[in-house]
């Protein structure tokens, strides 16, 4: 039987999601697929970098908000190398919040995760836009997986084509993938303000720390060019994605296209033009409730693709919650470590 160390560093809404899921689905890892677990890791700037090498009660992982959780080797980690050796981690999570424009510090927490030997997962997609080939390469090369189902969207999208598509290529896609944007948009269509909007998707939980990300489109554009890199083969970098975000809509104008029931959506793009160069762009635009669109309000996202084997593919999660991001990391952990079992 193989025992899992697992490290988790970000512990936000993610990493609670995800360390409540893993206590939910404990008894199918191991009666399904062989999988035992401890956690042998805990890190954020509020923790530090927290050790148990026999892995941390259960009791101490399930007191929120963990106050309980006490550091167990001295003298402590003083950073991520230090902290996955100590914890002598097979698969690490990283779940720390996004920086779009250069993915620090989750690129080096994942180039460490590898370096050390273990797994990696992530739901950080500033690892993929910025890192993707070197990451994937540095797995390769030690015979370990650098996964990221949760990074895009809540429903499979990497998984998909690496599962159910080989060899299709993908010609284009569309899609509304941020939820955020969605829920001001109704809120303002409800009659309501921005503001309200905003406070309303931070109660859900849904947007990111600092909700600029999603508003002025970098969340998406981040999305569309992880998507363009790892499904298109592109090498897009993000400052290449044509972005607006929702900043410029007027409320009267949202409401107006409700009212005609074609309302505005942040959608994002990805392209291969004629020349066979990827171009991706994220704007507001009218969905139509005849399209692929139509069902994409309030946290609900779809995509839309293009392939050469199928002219039309639309995945939408209807109304995914933390638990749905916390599974796509969950899936990426079976996925690694059936391989090894
Ligand atoms: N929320 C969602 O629905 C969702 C869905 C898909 C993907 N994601 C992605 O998942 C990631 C986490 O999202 P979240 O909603 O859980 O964010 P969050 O609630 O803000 O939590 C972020 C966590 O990262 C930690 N952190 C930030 N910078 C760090 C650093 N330099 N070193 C160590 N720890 C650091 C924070 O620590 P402190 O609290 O101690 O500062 C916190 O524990 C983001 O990359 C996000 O884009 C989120």
């Amino acid at each position: 039987m193989k025992v899992y160390n697992l490290c988790l560093l970000g512990f936000g809404n993610v990493g609670c999601a995800l360390l409540d899921l893993l206590f939910e689905k404990r008894d199918e890892l191991w009666e399904e697929f062989g999988v035992a677990w401890r956690v042998t890791g805990v890190a954020s700037r509020g923790l530090g970098w927290l050790v148990a090498p026999e892995g941390f009660p259960d009791e101490e992982l399930t007191y929120a908000p963990l106050a309980g959780l006490a550091q167990k080797v001295s003298p402590a980690p003083v950073d991520v190398k230090e902290w996955l050796a100590a914890a002598r981690c097979d698969v690490l999570f990283e779940a720390t919040s996004l920086e779009p424009l250069t993915g620090e510090p989750a690129v080096s927490h994942v180039r460490a995760g590898l370096e050390h030997g273990a797994h990696v997962v992530t739901a950080n997609k500033g690892t993929i836009v910025h890192a993707y080939r070197e990451l994937e390469t540095l797995a390769r090369s030690r015979g370990r997986r650098f996964l990221f189902e949760a990074t895009v969207a809540e429903f499979p999208v990497f998984s998909l084509f690496r599962g159910s598509l080989p060899a299709a290529r993908l010609l284009s896609f569309e899609g509304v993938l941020n939820s955020t944007t969605n829920v001001i948009l109704d809120e303002i269509a409800a009659g309501r303000t921005f503001d309200e909007g905003v406070r309303r998707a931070q109660e859900l939980g849904v947007a990111e720390t600092d909700p600029t990300h999603d508003v002025d489109g970098w969340d998406s554009a981040v999305k569309a060019c992880a998507l363009a890199n790892v499904l298109m083969g592109a090498e897009l970098k993000i400052e290449e994605v044509e972005r607006e975000g929702i900043r410029g809509l007027k409320d009267e104008d949202v409401r107006a296209a409700h009212a005609e029931g074609r309302p505005f959506r942040l959608v994002a793009r990805g392209r291969r033009d004629a020349a066979g160069r990827v171009e991706a762009s994220v704007r507001p635009e009218h969905v139509s409730p005849r399209g692929p669109f139509a069902s994409a309000e309030g946290t609900t996202l779809a995509i839309h693709y293009e392939l050469d084997v199928l002219p039309g593919l639309t995945v939408v999660a209807h109304d995914p919650d933390l638990t749905s991001t916390a599974y796509g990391l969950l899936a990426d952990f079976i996925d690694a470590v059936r391989g090894d079992v």
